[in-house]
């Protein structure tokens, strides 16, 4: 959470006092946070969910990726990208990441095999992923591109808006998240026949509320219906957001040219002018000299957050897809000849890259004394280890 304050609690002060929580009716905040919201994407379809995961499933629905289907993950994500793809009944298969701590078109050509149908770019920490070789990829094998927008909200690749360039994404607006509403997410869209399947994943329900039809796009899913509350809250924070992220991008500007005759290596920026700006990173020559480095900076180190690599997903691992054996994608027939051997050191390229970045999160509100601190810290820990 970077900002929030007397507007969001007015905001939501004016939604209780109406009495009108429930998101659909007339002059619903969620609807209009979803008009402004694809305006400001430049995408057709925004639909609100209760999470960035429940959204990353329903874009994955939409496109009907589902049992039988191997969708492509980076070995650098939070463990929801996963689970998204589990959760729609098909099986993640992890690839390796670049010096852009994204998924390397590379690798993901080489991971490419008679089961896979989608992958899903991760725009991680507020870095953006190397969308034109990703999408020439997808075209030349028929894949789904689902992008994993919910770290870098607000973010951009080359002038266009992350989510609106692969054929769904999936948005959070919990705590950590650049936009935030507490807990909250968004599934977005160009492809018109995903948004039966998308919508149906969000709030099955819905039918009774709004249109009451049978059609293929009704089956049963859990509800990820998102309430007034957090309507109102971001139609506040996309105000704000544009303002918070310039300010970040300057300070990363700034901190990189200040430290750029030190050896310092930044990460590999694939869209440095339009990336969410939310950290600044520095890939170490070895592992121990990340780790001294971070004693002299107090950087963080990317692979050892805990829990922002594949090694950490547990649950993945041990093929625990689902409450029930008989509904676990791992133990499905349709799957069966999907890879899911996972192994520790499957993606060791990985686990060296991240292992030897050093990271270091922005704010909004940081001064300019303490982005000049961070500059000296950083040219003390590149003249020390270097
Ligand atoms: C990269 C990534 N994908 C998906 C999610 C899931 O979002 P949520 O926690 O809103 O379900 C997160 C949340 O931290 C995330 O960082």
């Amino acid at each position: 959470m970077y900002r929030i304050g007397r507007e969001e609690v007015d905001a939501i002060s004016e939604v209780l006092l109406s009495g009108k929580v429930f998101r659909y009716g007339i002059g619903s905040a969620c609807t209009r946070f979803e008009e402004r919201y694809a305006k400001y994407l430049g995408i057709k379809h925004v639909m609100m969910t209760s999470s960035g995961t429940t959204a990353l499933t329903a874009a994955l629905v939409g496109q009907r990726i589902g049992p039988g289907d191997e969708v492509l993950v980076p070995a650098c994500t939070y463990i929801a990208t996963a689970i998204a793809v589990v959760a729609a009944g098909a099986i993640p298969v992890i690839v390796d990441i670049d010096e852009s701590l994204t998924l390397d078109p590379r690798a993901v050509e080489a991971a490419i095999g008679p089961r896979t149908r989608a992958m899903i770019p991760v725009h991680m920490w507020g870095l953006v992923c190397d969308m034109d070789r990703l999408m020439a990829i997808a075209r030349r094998h028929r894949l789904a591109v689902v992008e994993d927008a919910c770290q870098c909200v607000g973010g951009g690749y080359k002038g266009r808006k992350v989510g609106s360039i692969g054929h769904a994404a999936g948005f959070s607006f919990n705590y950590y998240k650049n936009m935030t509403c507490g807990e909250g997410g968004a599934a977005v869209t160009n492809d018109d026949a995903a948004v039966p399947r998308m919508g149906c994943m969000v709030d099955c329900c819905k039918f009774y509320w709004t249109d009451r039809k049978t059609d293929e796009s009704l089956f049963i899913s859990n509800g990820a219906r998102a309430s007034e509350l957090e309507g109102a809250i971001l139609n506040i924070q996309l105000d704000r957001i544009d303002g918070m992220l310039d300010i970040m991008r300057g300070y990363k500007k700034r901190v990189l040219a200040a430290v750029a005759d030190t050896g310092l290596r930044p990460i590999q920026a694939n869209s440095l002018d339009c990336e969410a700006g939310t950290h600044v990173m520095f890939v170490l020559p070895t592992e121990a000299q990340a780790s001294q480095f971070q004693q002299i900076t107090g950087s963080g180190i990317a692979g050892k957050t805990g829990r922002h690599v594949y090694t950490e997903w547990d649950p993945i691992f041990e093929h625990r897809g689902a409450p029930y054996e008989a509904m676990n994608p791992y133990a499905m027939e349709a799957n069966r000849d999907c890879r899911m051997d996972y192994r520790k050191d499957m993606c060791a390229p990985s686990l060296n890259i991240l292992n030897r970045t050093a990271m270091f999160g922005l704010h909004p509100d940081r001064t300019d004394a303490q982005i000049d601190d961070l500059i000296a810290r950083l040219r003390k820990g590149a003249a020390q280890v270097l």
